[in-house]
């Protein structure tokens, strides 16, 4: 697929996020109109609140419904309750689902409470439930400036599936702003695998900021490679990155 194809660019965060709020939105509708559900996998982090932003905008103001939603996250820390306010479940709660009309019993998540022995078969039960819903219809990802996706870190396999994993230790400063500080952040996670993130039919990425625009430059025009676990999605058809300019500021044109 030639570079161009692999990403679009915008003036800034709120028209890119605008533009995937509304293609996910036209998917809703066109599936409620059929009576089918859409599996939607999210990503929490700063990146994507002005898309939560503006789901709920459609939601209050252009009575989007959500009902027929299906959610997969794609990530949690591990050690903490879902209540604890820098669980990635409490975050999605305040940012984005307390808002919307999506049914309880539609979302899903990876538990950060499962114990070591339990792990392994939670994150098998957790593919389950993604293979039962239909598999992911859309992929939201943000990217870590060490080109993670989900908490896939440098180093992970392209086939890989959901499992315990250890966070690097810029991955724990760059998400330390809910903790009191980076010592309370936890060094384990649960994620969801590359392989099961390449199998969603469609992707979109968010990128922001001039903070990203390395790892953007080497996720979509470097080698692919798993010091890069971004640059996996090279190899999916359907994969986009939504960037504003300053996060496409290394790109090469062609
Ligand atoms: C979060 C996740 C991570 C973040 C990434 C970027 O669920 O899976 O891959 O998307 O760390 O984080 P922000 O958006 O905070 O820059």
């Amino acid at each position: 697929m030639p570079y161009s194809h692999r990403f679009r660019v915008f003036e800034n965060c709120d028209s890119a996020s605008a533009q995937v709020a509304a293609e996910i939105a036209q998917l809703i509708r066109e599936r409620a109109i059929l009576g089918r559900h859409v599996v939607l996998g999210l990503p929490a982090g700063k990146t994507p609140v002005p898309l939560y932003e503006e789901l709920i905008y459609l939601h209050r103001e252009e009575s989007l419904s959500l009902a027929n939603v299906v959610t997969f996250n794609l990530d949690e820390y591990i050690g903490l309750p879902a209540s604890h306010p820098g669980s990635f479940r409490a975050f999605m709660q305040r940012t984005f689902f307390d808002h919307v009309d999506i049914p309880a019993e539609n979302i899903h998540f990876l538990s950060g409470n499962v114990s070591r022995a339990e792990a392994t078969s939670h994150c098998a039960d957790y593919e389950h439930k993604i293979a039962a819903a239909g598999g992911i219809d859309f992929q939201i990802l943000g990217i870590g400036r060490n080109g993670h996706i989900g908490f896939n870190e440098p180093g992970c396999m392209a086939d890989s599936r959901t499992r315990p994993v250890t966070l690097f230790d810029m991955t724990r400063r760059d998400t330390a702003r809910w903790f009191p500080g980076i010592e309370r952040v936890p060094n384990r996670a649960l994620t969801m695998g590359c392989g099961t993130i390449l199998e969603a039919r469609r992707i979109a990425v968010l990128a922001w900021g001039s903070r990203k625009s390395r790892i953007v430059r080497r996720a979509i025009q470097g080698p692919v490679t798993a010091d890069v676990p971004a640059s996996y999605l090279q190899a999916h058809p359907g994969a986009i990155f939504y960037l504003n300019s300053s996060a496409a500021a290394c790109l090469k044109s062609k």
